[in-house]
């Protein structure tokens, strides 16, 4: 796979993780043709580039509260530095200025939005904001209620393998109808 199209802006993701979201990007390519992209936690806009370079990508959502600082339960502290969504969009710019209009932001925490004001069925989903427990399972149910119904894929981060246990109840729905991936 080629991780070029990352070469842009830094990413938090490890080179497997973004082997993974390449992976994801190819099935939903060819089981939606035309695809809606959310993403909750941006940051520099790493993980957003190979969407945005994607003619087949329509719309990129990305949600990020961008807080000062945050709780994490991977057992060390991350500080994103410089951490605005002005910055990302710049970022954003020299990848492909050509695609920026089909960015939105929000700044904010999915329990501070409604769902509804997603009006784009979403296709996939990249969860990688705030990494506890609690936060993890409300994004995902969000997700969930923004999820195209006909199909499509959910990704999240691996990071978030300490979670699965609660997740699986909240899981078992979306893998009955075909369209939930953990990783
Ligand atoms: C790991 S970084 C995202 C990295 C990016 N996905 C990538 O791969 O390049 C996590 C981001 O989550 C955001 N964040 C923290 N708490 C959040 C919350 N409650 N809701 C949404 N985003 C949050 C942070 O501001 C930070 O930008």
């Amino acid at each position: 796979m080629d991780l070029s199209v990352f070469s842009k802006i830094e990413s938090q993701s490890s080179d497997e993780d973004k082997k993974t979201f390449l992976a994801c990007q190819a099935a939903i390519r060819e089981l939606r043709g035309e695809y809606n992209y959310l993403e909750i936690g941006s940051y520099l806009g790493g993980s957003i580039q190979p969407h945005l370079l994607d003619t087949k990508c329509r719309t990129i959502i990305s949600i990020d509260k961008r807080p000062k600082t945050q709780p994490d339960e991977r057992g060390f502290d991350w500080t994103y530095l410089e951490n605005s969504t002005e910055r990302m969009i710049e970022n954003l710019k020299q990848v492909a200025p050509e695609y920026l209009e089909k960015i939105k932001t929000i700044d904010g925490s999915t329990d501070e939005i409604d769902p509804s004001s997603i009006d784009e069925p979403i296709d996939l989903c990249l969860i990688d904001g705030e990494h506890t427990d609690v936060a993890m399972r409300r994004d995902f149910e969000f997700c969930l209620s923004v999820l195209n119904k006909r199909g499509g894929g959910n990704n999240f981060s691996r990071r978030a393998n300490y979670l699965q246990r609660d997740l699986r109840s909240a899981r078992r729905p979306a893998n009955e109808r075909g369209q939930f991936q953990c990783l």
